[in-house]
């Protein structure tokens, strides 16, 4: 009986080391699958948040939302370091005032940084700031109307992912008010004609 007695006392005796070694890559096996779990929701999210801001910066620019809103713009060289930080050029809407397109980077005190990017979105597609302001119709909102809820918020994203840039745009300017920026306004050919300095170049900053 020695014989068959041998074996099954080396398998109890392989047993305490094998189950010795086992309980930590098991242990090390379940954290592993623990962290993978909790980081792969992680990279969903983060590839989301990457291909939410994609679509955004690729919205603002074929929507044109760089020319209204980046000075220099309008004179044919945007300024360095501030793009999409307000313009220098303001917007005369007959009877209402002059209205320059404000900076829409992350800055909390000249941008949209205290924004949330549903009150951003709202401004978009409603044309409404988060006091309830109606912005002038320079800001095309009413053409905006009709994007999608996920475009908008995509717009949002992509700006908020900007460098917040300092710079406070001046008005907007009342009717009666004159306004302290350039103005672009609309004026027959006559009245143009005899404009003595139809396209000044900016004051170098
Ligand atoms: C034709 C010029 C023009 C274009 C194009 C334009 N905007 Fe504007 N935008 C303005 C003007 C002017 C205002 C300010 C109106 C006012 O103060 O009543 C404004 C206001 C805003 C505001 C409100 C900001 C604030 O601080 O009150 C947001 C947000 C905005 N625009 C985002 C955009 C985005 C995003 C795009 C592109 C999808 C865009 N705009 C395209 C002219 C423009």
């Amino acid at each position: 009986m020695t014989a068959p007695a041998e074996p099954s006392a080396r398998r109890r005796g392989d047993e305490p080391s094998r189950s010795r070694s086992a309980l930590p890559r098991c242990r090390i096996a379940f954290a592993a699958l623990t962290a993978a779990s909790l980081a792969l929701p992680l990279a969903h999210a983060q590839a989301a948040d990457k291909q939410q801001i994609a679509r955004g910066k690729y919205l603002v620019n074929v929507g044109s939302c760089t020319d209204c809103h980046t000075p220099g713009h309008f004179f044919g060289k945007e300024e360095p370091g501030k793009f999409l930080a307000g313009s220098d050029v303001g917007f005369a809407i007959p009877g209402l005032g002059v209205f320059v397109a404000p900076n829409l980077t992350p800055d909390d005190a000249t941008g949209l940084g205290k924004w949330t990017p549903a009150q951003v979105a709202a401004a978009i597609t409603a044309g409404k700031t988060p006091e309830g302001r109606m912005l002038a119709p320079a800001m095309p909102s009413h053409n905006y109307a009709s994007m999608t809820k996920s475009d908008a918020l995509a717009i949002a994203a992509y700006l908020k992912s900007l460098p917040p840039v300092q710079h406070q745009v001046p008005g907007p300017f009342g009717p009666t008010q004159t306004p302290t920026s350039f103005v672009m306004v609309v004026v027959p050919g006559d009245v143009y004609a005899h404009i003595a300095n139809p396209s000044p170049t900016p004051p170098s900053k």
